[in-house]
């Protein structure tokens, strides 16, 4: 009789425990990224993991609200669409939050503060900042507010691409006048082109990044929120700056 007891808790321990890990399982929130913009968020070369800024923030924040995250990496023109349309529960890009943007789904409150500036080959003598940019083609990746700037320029002829590298790589072979990219980004590309890219000109937008989420998931923004508030009052968010943007501060 005992024995069949014991037996039994074991069996209902046992269920509970596999009921606890498909719980955890069905908990998971996907969060949505491009990796292809340094030092926020890239491929790290050597192991294939997402590394950057973004993935840092993001592990403590998760860690510090008590969430189960995974990574998806999407690229920026569908991330964009498919926040929109919840296909995840949130995206860490990089995202400069827009008045545009927060009709489509919501933002956290902002992480970092970043601008767009001017990039140019070595030797371009013409274009010393935006002011210079009138009638050039200019390049940005799609969907980016580099790429809504390089429009908003007089006569500009705007190359969008899938990617920041492929506009700088256009740059460095001549086919474009210009790339315009948030400043941490861009120099992050120069200096792996530091013999053919240079940054001109000063900042010359005011952009705030924001974590974006499925609209209406009005529980976990302020879970996130209340996390990111305490790990900026820590300084967290001004060491994760020192350690991802070197040179870029
Ligand atoms: N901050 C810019 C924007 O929100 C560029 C972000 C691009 N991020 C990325 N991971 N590709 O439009």
């Amino acid at each position: 009789m005992k024995r069949n007891l014991f037996l039994s808790l074991i069996v209902i321990v046992i269920l509970g425990l596999l009921s606890a890990c498909a719980q955890q399982s069905e908990d998971t929130l996907v969060v949505a990224t491009d990796a292809t913009f340094p030092p926020f968020e890239y491929i790290d070369e050597e192991t294939k993991e997402i590394i950057g800024f973004d993935i840092d923030l993001m592990n403590a924040i998760a860690e510090r609200a008590g969430l189960d995250i995974t990574y998806q990496n999407v690229s920026w023109d569908p991330l964009l669409a498919g926040m929109a349309d919840c296909q995840y529960d949130m995206a860490i890009s990089a995202m400069t939050i827009t008045a545009e943007r927060a009709k489509a789904f919501s933002f956290s409150d902002p992480y970092i503060n970043a601008g767009q500036i001017t990039v140019v080959a070595i030797g371009n003598t013409t274009i010393g900042g935006p002011d210079d940019l009138v009638g050039a083609t200019i390049g940005a990746q799609i969907g980016t507010t580099g790429a809504m700037e390089a429009e908003a320029i007089q006569d500009s002829a705007v190359k969008v691409y899938d990617t920041y590298e492929l506009a700088f790589l256009d740059l460095a072979n001549g086919q474009i006048d210009a790339v315009i990219a948030d400043y941490p980004t861009a120099v992050a590309f120069v200096n792996q082109n530091a013999d053919r890219l240079m940054v001109v000109g000063d900042v010359f937008t005011d952009e705030n990044y924001g974590i974006a989420f499925c609209m209406g998931n009005d529980e976990l923004i302020s879970q996130v929120n209340a996390a990111l508030a305490g790990l900026k009052t820590e300084g967290f968010v001004d060491e994760l700056v020192v350690k991802w943007y070197g040179d870029a501060n």
